[in-house]
């Protein structure tokens, strides 16, 4: 293989771990239903929901976690969720009726995103909150409301564009929300309206890790609403977005090893790490290392419901320097939030069966084909690189003598681009065909997100699994209802 191999492990909870530990089970699943297959585990995500459950507790603050539909499509998730007193945070019709459909009274239901007029329409007429984006939109809403005389729409104003105090940097830019600064614009437009939208807070979303960057929008929401209330409007929620980020990875060490021997790779001092020299991003100029590293930092120890209490208990220097959960405490303002990727962290796996595995004539990684195409498993979309773990076809024990391997991850389509993973990836063991490769944590936009029919070829199926005196079961997702599981609620 040349050279000591570079994992980069996934790190696994006891839920994800034990549905793996089967690898039989999962050999008959994808036999019977085909390769590739989601599998989603509901049960975990109302884990996740108690732990942003808890960082609100500990912070005193009352409000609503939404989670945010578009990250995994699966009835499963919604019903199950429906099950508990959680909302939904839904961003297209379809997304909105699976919504109702699946339990959530609309008083649990709030839009966001861009909207088309029919959106609008069944969002007023069956009563959700409405995440405004643009004054457009928000008189869109109100002429709706007023033609069809239905009941006034509870509406959040989604903001963006806010600076820091004494800084010149803004918040990222975004297409999405009215610019902080034309908020007085907006206030005169919802005092207009006033007979069909009742303000009831205000909302950002800003795709960042960055924790300062909340903090200066969260600060912003917060003196948007003091210019509400110096109005005599009485909105009481800030709604903090999603982004709370999710740990792909059980080694930092195997993350700064990976990423350092990347960049050596890039500046030519070791060989080359990924499918056709690609850098991720960087770049090498006359021996410096320029560019961005375009990757998702799989490696986060602070992540989910502990980036939101990293949040609450930072500093806002707009206030005196005061805690941010302090402030929202103070004015007796719910706090919202709408997690997709983090709610979703440990929820799913996606397996695809090994087709071929071939030496190249000139050496180097061997090439693995898979019964999947890269959209399926879109990991590498998302930047997120984190190995596979190989779950053997034959029942043979394990080789003990097997070595590790270097390989190319490729899918299924006729296209040079249709690699699961533009990384070199390291195996334990040589795979053989038969094998299923079991990506892990992949419910958080990685399984149907940009799931495509192309060649024709089938749409991954999903199915939902759940524990039951002492054993796994399953069923296809669109079969779960939460009734039907040993009494879950
Ligand atoms: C308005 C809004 N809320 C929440 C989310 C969820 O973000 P994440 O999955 O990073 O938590 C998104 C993602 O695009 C979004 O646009």
């Amino acid at each position: 293989m040349g050279g000591q191999p570079l994992y980069l492990a996934p790190r696994l909870g006891p839920r994800l771990r034990s549905v793996l530990e089967s690898p039989g089970w999962l050999h008959t699943l994808t036999d019977a239903l085909g390769s590739p297959l989601h599998v989603v585990l509901p049960d975990q995500v109302v884990e996740n929901l108690d732990g942003f459950r808890t960082s609100y507790g500990r912070h005193q603050l009352s409000g609503q976690v939404f989670f945010a539909h578009k990250a995994n499509r699966s009835s499963a998730v919604l019903r199950r969720l429906a099950a508990t007193d959680a909302g939904v945070d839904v961003a297209s019709l379809g997304e909105l009726q699976h919504a109702l459909g699946s339990g959530f009274a609309p008083d649990r239901i709030m839009v966001t995103g861009p909207k088309n007029l029919e959106l609008l329409w069944l969002a007023a007429r069956s009563a959700v909150t409405v995440g405004v984006d643009t004054p457009e939109e928000l008189a869109q809403l109100a002429a709706l409301v007023r033609t069809y005389k239905l009941a006034r729409v509870r509406v959040l104003l989604r903001l963006s564009g806010f600076a820091a105090t004494g800084v010149r940097v803004l918040s990222r830019r975004s297409r999405f929300g009215t610019p902080v600064r034309e908020l007085a614009a907006l206030l005169d437009l919802i005092e207009r309206y006033g007979d069909a939208v009742d303000l009831t807070g205000v909302a950002y979303h800003v795709d960042t890790t960055s924790i300062t960057e909340k903090v200066t929008a969260l600060e912003g929401c917060l003196l948007a609403l003091e210019e509400c209330r110096s109005r005599g409007l009485r909105p009481r929620a800030v709604d903090v977005g999603g982004g709370f980020g999710v740990n792909y990875l059980a080694d930092g060490g195997q993350w700064e090893r990976y990423t350092t021997e990347l960049t050596g790779a890039v500046l030519g001092t070791r060989p080359p790490l990924t499918w056709g020299g690609h850098r991720y991003g960087l770049r090498n100029e006359n021996g410096t290392l320029r560019g961005t590293l375009g990757l998702y930092p799989a490696h986060r120890p602070v992540t989910g419901a502990r980036y939101l209490d990293e949040l609450l208990t930072h500093p806002a220097p707009s206030f005196g320097g005061r805690p941010l959960a302090e402030l929202l405490l103070d004015c007796l303002y719910d706090l919202y939030a709408e997690p997709g990727r983090a709610l979703l962290d440990q929820c799913g796996t996606t397996l695809a069966k090994v087709l071929e595995v071939r030496a190249p004539r000139d050496g180097g990684p061997l090439l693995v084909r898979l019964a999947a195409k890269a959209d399926d498993v879109a990991l590498e979309e998302h930047g997120v690189l984190m190995d596979p773990i190989v779950l053997p076809g034959n029942a043979a024990p394990c080789d003990t003598r097997a070595e590790p391997v270097a390989v190319h991850l490729f899918g299924s389509l006729c296209l040079e681009t249709d690699l699961i993973t533009r990384r070199t990836v390291f195996l334990p063991r040589r795979p053989e065909p038969g094998d299923l490769l079991a990506f892990a944590n992949t419910a958080g936009y990685c399984m149907d997100f940009h799931a495509t029919r192309a060649q024709d070829q089938p749409v991954a199926r999903k199915v939902a699994v759940w524990q039951e005196g002492g054993a796994w079961r399953w069923c296809l997702d669109d079969e779960y209802w939460p009734i039907s599981v040993g009494g879950a609620q």
